[in-house]
């Protein structure tokens, strides 16, 4: 069986010191089966945003590096460029974003990434893991590629934590994830 760091298509240096740390550093997770591709009420493109126009992660995520959540970015957010940006390849999905600005109305995104309620995961502490080093990639792979987004290359089990913590000398007592 392939390694799924191995099936993800990767471009550029930065990708592949990432695949170069899986297979060394964070290798070991057993492989998960492909996840349904999630319909998302908005066909909001990662492969435009992040991949064709470069726009960083943390520009939308901005509270991956402050808070336990990453954050999904608020409609206010998108206006900033979709105030005047009609979409050539998809302005029909462009409009929808437009009406719930229009009607101050949240768009309500389905969570691809969710660990069990027992668990807390601060998404602070691991993008500030390596000096800042610790690439989103790592953990939910070559997004900037991906149309839809989908969970690849880890399944956030316990043993996934868990090996990556005794890899990197982080801790591993069962208080320091469990409530
Ligand atoms: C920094 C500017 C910028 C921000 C912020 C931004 N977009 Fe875009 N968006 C673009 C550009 C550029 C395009 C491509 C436009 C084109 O090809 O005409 C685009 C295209 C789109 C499209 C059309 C489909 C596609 O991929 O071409 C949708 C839908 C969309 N954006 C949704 C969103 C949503 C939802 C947000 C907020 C979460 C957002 N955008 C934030 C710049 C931005
Ligand atoms: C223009 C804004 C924007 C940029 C830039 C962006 N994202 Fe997103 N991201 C979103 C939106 C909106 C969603 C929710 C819709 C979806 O899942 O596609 C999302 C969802 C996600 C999710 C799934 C969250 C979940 O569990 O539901 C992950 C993981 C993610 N982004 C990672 C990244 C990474 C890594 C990058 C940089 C390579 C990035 N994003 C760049 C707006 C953005
Ligand atoms: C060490 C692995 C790891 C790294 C590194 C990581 N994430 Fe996550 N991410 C997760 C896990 C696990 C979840 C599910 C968290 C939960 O359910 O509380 C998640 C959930 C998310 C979500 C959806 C829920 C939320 O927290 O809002 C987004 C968006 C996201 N990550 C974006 C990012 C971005 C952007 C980066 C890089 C700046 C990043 N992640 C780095 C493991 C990681
Ligand atoms: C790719 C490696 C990696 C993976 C996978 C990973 N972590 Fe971590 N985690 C780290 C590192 C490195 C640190 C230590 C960061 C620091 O020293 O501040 C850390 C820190 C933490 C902390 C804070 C620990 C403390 O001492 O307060 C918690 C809680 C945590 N991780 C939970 C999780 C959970 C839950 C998962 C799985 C869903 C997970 N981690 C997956 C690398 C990882
Ligand atoms: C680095 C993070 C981490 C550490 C440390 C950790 N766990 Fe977990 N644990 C998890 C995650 C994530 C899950 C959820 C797995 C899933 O949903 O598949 C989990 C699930 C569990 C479950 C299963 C609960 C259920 O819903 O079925 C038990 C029991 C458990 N852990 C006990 C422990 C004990 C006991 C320790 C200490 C020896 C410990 N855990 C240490 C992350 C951790």
């Amino acid at each position: 069986m392939k390694k799924p760091w191995l099936v993800v298509t990767v471009t550029g240096v930065a990708a592949l010191t990432t695949l170069a740390l899986a297979g060394s550093r964070y290798g070991g997770a057993p492989p998960s089966p492909p996840a349904p591709v999630v319909a998302q009420p908005i066909a909001f493109s990662h492969s435009t945003h992040a991949g064709q126009f470069r726009i960083d992660c943390q520009y939308c995520h901005f509270s991956a590096e402050r808070s336990v959540a990453a954050g999904i970015p608020p409609v206010s957010s998108c206006m900033g460029c979709h105030a005047v940006i009609q979409g050539r390849n998809a302005p029909e999905e462009v409009r929808k974003l437009r009406e719930h600005w229009q009607r101050g109305e949240a768009v309500s995104w389905v969570q691809v990434y969710k660990v069990a309620d027992h668990v807390r995961f601060p998404h602070m502490r691991h993008v500030a893991a390596h000096a800042g080093n610790l690439d989103c990639r790592v953990c939910h792979g070559a997004v900037e590629e991906m149309e839809v987004i989908q969970k690849v290359a880890q399944p956030l089990s316990m043993g996934w934590c868990v090996s990556c913590h005794r890899d990197e000398g982080a801790s591993d007592g069962c208080s320091v994830c469990h409530y």
